[in-house]
């Protein structure tokens, strides 16, 4: 089995998919922040069947974390990374150590040291939003919003997020210059947000959502897995069950209108010791807040819970006759 080749510079990545395309051959791309489990491993599975080559970049985006979230600890693990990745038929990786100019331009004070310890880069550190770096005039302070997308669901407890995510996976889009990029649906704001991005901004990329991959479970995969204690890696099952069970009933009319699928799952979560950040009950598409008969709608329901200090994210979505 060959290794991927490894690009670490802007350059040397764009260098590579310039001489792909003038052989004629497209480019799928997976963008990811490592630590990779089964559905990254779907989503390079699914640019194999589609593009002629594959790629997928690794990097701990900072602009999409707060000095309160997960950064400075997000678990890592690049051997094994690689070794997924080749098996499942990815032939290039970008792993560029920062991707933003430095300097502090995200302003307020925090963790930014603890972060730069813990993650070995203190200059990506500096770009945690709310970091305490000095602000600096030579500073990245380029940011691309998806304006109404990019609010309610993930955006109310994680305001920043989305900005962080839109600007590195433009800056991804323009070094890679894919055909495809795919993403999972178990991030659906995320996705639904990049799919707007990329056509508002006449991206030349194609913006595919793949189906979420659960453990034996139902745990919706995630690399914040890893972060569960034992006790509650069982208990956050109750995530996808209560999901399930309000999408059949909703599917044969035990289950009619929103606010009822709301309180349902939302009870389900916290009996199952869940700390609910957010059940939400939305249109599909809009992602607006669904209120009213189900009937005849398109239907999201995402959650997020705490399980300790890790928060979790997972949604079904269904259409309802
Ligand atoms: O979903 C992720 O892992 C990240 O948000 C992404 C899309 C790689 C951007 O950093």
């Amino acid at each position: 089995m060959a290794m991927p080749q490894v690009f670490h510079s802007k350059e040397d990545m764009r260098a590579w998919s310039r001489a792909r395309r003038r052989e004629g051959q497209t480019i799928g791309f997976v963008p990811t922040m490592g630590y990779l489990h089964d559905g990254h491993i779907s989503l390079v599975k699914a640019a194999c069947e589609r593009c002629d080559v594959v790629a997928a970049s690794i990097y701990i985006n900072p602009t999409q974390f707060s000095n309160n979230e997960d950064f400075g600890v997000y678990p890592r693990s690049e051997e094994e990374d690689l070794r997924k990745l080749a098996e499942a038929g990815c032939v290039a990786v970008f792993m560029p150590p920062t991707l933003y100019h430095p300097g502090g331009s995200s302003g307020g004070g925090g963790a930014a040291a603890a972060a730069a310890g813990a993650a070995g880069s203190g200059v990506d550190a500096g770009m945690v939003v709310g970091a305490s770096e000095e602000a600096d005039l030579e500073a990245h302070e380029t940011w691309v919003t998806v304006e109404r997308l990019s609010q309610g669901l993930c955006a109310k407890s994680r305001p920043h997020f989305f900005r962080g995510v839109c600007t590195v996976v433009s800056k991804l889009f323009h070094i890679v210059e894919p055909d495809a990029a795919f993403f999972g649906c178990k991030d659906y704001q995320q996705w639904r947000v990049i799919e707007r991005m990329a056509r508002d901004l006449d991206m030349a990329v194609e913006v595919v959502g793949m189906p979420i991959v659960r453990e034996a479970g139902g745990l919706a995969m995630s690399s914040r897995n890893a972060l569960l204690t034992a006790e509650d890696r069982k208990r956050c099952t109750c995530i996808s069950r209560a999901l399930f069970a309000a999408r059949d009933d909703a599917l044969r009319g035990a289950l009619t209108d929103a606010a009822a699928l709301q309180a349902r799952v939302a009870a389900a979560v916290a009996a199952g010791g869940g700390r609910v950040d957010y059940v939400e009950v939305a249109d599909a598409r809009t992602l607006r807040p669904l209120g009213g008969a189900l009937s005849g709608r398109s239907v999201l329901v995402a959650v997020a819970a705490f399980f300790g200090s890790v928060r979790l994210i997972d949604n079904v979505d269904f259409e309802v006759a």
